[in-house]
């Protein structure tokens, strides 16, 4: 039976009112922290509990707090990164819509420890809907004493405001959002510094994904011990799966992580299988950054071994054979998917995203976007495959933020695992225009 730590109370009706939240036990993990514990005890759990960072990159969070400089004058700052933006990942919206307060505790006692007094939510600027729900919450915590000076009587002070972004998905990057809720164009800062040394007005900060900060919450519940009892090996705990694509059942789900990936994509538990008459052509497992791959890498092996769904075993084999669990965002594609037609599109994506500041990123998205555009609607030329390729590799790790590897990740996959598909382009070039015709921008 799976565990439900975040999804626990999710259908409860009214849930995302405190009294019902409450009800369930909410707010329990604020009281225990703030009069049982000291902030470094709150850090001590989280490490224990191996918790690493929900948003894609799975930084151990727990090191991730304990690097924020505590020695500077200045203000800390903990920022709740809500700009859910990748490709195919939806789980943050969907624990904010439904189940404000598990975030809004959480981040009361993340704050707590780290020693921030204001403490903001930047959430996605598509997402506008939300922020109501999130500032009815945040109403709610405070009228019931949650919030605001002296909380439980602790002498801690907490604020949180929600800033809402403009859209753009590079503003997910944490140092762009920070520039970006500094009033300033969101782009990326070179790192170091890291924003734990330098950050919000050049203060400490810590920038933490949505799912990360709810999680303190069951983790000062149970203890990071019993939180680290959960999942296999350094991937601890559960982790919330965003899946979506030619599923029989779509949606957001609770795993413990170390789950076989073929029992989530046929149990009816969770994705319910590929749709009927159809078969499994490829998975992206975490969202659009990530590289693609065949669906007979996600099966088990001639010994019956598994592939999971944790950090390790995604991303065994490396480039070749690898990929990641990044953002949960799992995308799951039949046979009647072009994987031509679908890299294009994310091309197109990441080249209308691209900040602009470094040329490989700048340059080097949109050469691929056009490229790309010519293999899709039966112009191009067998060079081009190989063409994508170098483009790729001058991209990667050329950039100033990830977005660049991205881009080049999800190119230089689909060409490696697929390269048949993008030579029938060539090779059918009549027919594939024809089939493109009524598709022509
Ligand atoms: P990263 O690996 O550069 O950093 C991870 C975190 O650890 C950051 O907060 C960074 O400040 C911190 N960190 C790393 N080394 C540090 C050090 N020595 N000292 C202090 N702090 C340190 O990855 P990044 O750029 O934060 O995230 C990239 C990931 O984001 C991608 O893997 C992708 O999966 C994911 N992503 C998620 C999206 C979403 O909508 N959830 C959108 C786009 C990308
Ligand atoms: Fe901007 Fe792309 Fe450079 Fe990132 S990699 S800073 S998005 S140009």
């Amino acid at each position: 039976m799976a565990t439900k730590l975040l999804l626990e109370h999710i259908n409860v009706p009214g849930i995302e009112t405190y009294e019902v939240y409450r009800s369930k036990g909410g707010y329990r993990a604020v009281e225990k922290a703030l009069k049982t514990m000291s902030p470094d005890d709150v850090m001590e759990e989280v490490k224990k509990s191996g918790l690493r960072g929900r948003g894609g990159a799975g930084f151990p969070t727990g090191m991730k707090w304990s690097f924020l400089d505590r020695k500077s004058n200045n203000p800390r700052y903990l920022v709740c990164n809500a700009d859910e933006s990748e490709p195919g990942t939806f789980k943050d919206r969907y624990l904010m819509e439904k189940n404000p307060h598990i975030l809004i505790e959480g981040l009361i006692v993340s704050s707590y420890s780290l020693g921030s007094n204001s403490t903001y939510i930047y959430i996605r600027g598509e997402y506008k809907w939300i922020v109501g729900i999130l500032e009815k919450a945040i109403a709610e915590a405070k009228n019931a004493g949650f919030l605001g000076k002296n909380i439980l009587g602790s002498g801690f002070d907490l604020e949180i405001y929600v800033n809402n972004g403009g859209g753009a998905y590079i503003c997910g990057e944490e140092t762009a959002l920070i520039e970006s809720l500094e009033g300033k164009r969101g782009n990326p800062r070179i790192k170091p510094p890291f924003p734990a040394i330098s950050g919000l007005y050049n203060c400490p900060t810590v920038v933490n994904n949505v799912e990360t900060l709810a999680t303190v919450t069951p983790i000062i519940n149970m203890g990071g011990d019993e939180y680290a009892k959960l999942g296999i090996g350094k991937s601890t705990g559960t982790k919330l799966i965003s899946a979506c694509g030619h599923l029989n059942r779509p949606g957001v789900y609770e795993i413990d992580l170390g789950l076989p990936v073929d029992e989530f994509l046929n149990s009816d538990e969770y994705c319910g299988g590929i749709r009927k008459g159809h078969e499994l052509k490829a998975v992206i497992a975490g969202g659009s950054s990530v590289p693609i791959l065949p669906a007979e890498l996600f099966m088990r092996n001639a010994a019956g071994e598994a592939r999971l769904m944790s950090y390790e075993s995604l991303s065994d084999g490396g480039f070749a054979t690898g990929t990641m669990l990044g953002s949960g965002g799992f995308i799951a594609m039949d046979e009647t998917t072009c994987i031509v037609h679908n890299t294009w599109t994310l091309a197109r994506f990441y080249h209308h995203e691209s900040c602009g500041q470094c040329s490989p990123c700048r340059e080097g998205t949109g050469w691929m976007e056009k490229v790309l555009h010519r293999l899709e609607f039966g112009h191009g030329h067998m060079h081009d495959i190989d063409l994508l390729v170098e483009i790729a590799s001058k991209i990667e790790g050329n950039t100033i933020c990830p977005l660049g590897d991205a881009a080049a990740w999800p190119v230089a996959a689909a060409i490696r695992h697929f390269r048949d598909e993008f030579e029938y382009h060539v090779t059918h070039a009549s027919l594939v225009k024809d089939s493109r015709k009524a598709h022509l921008p």
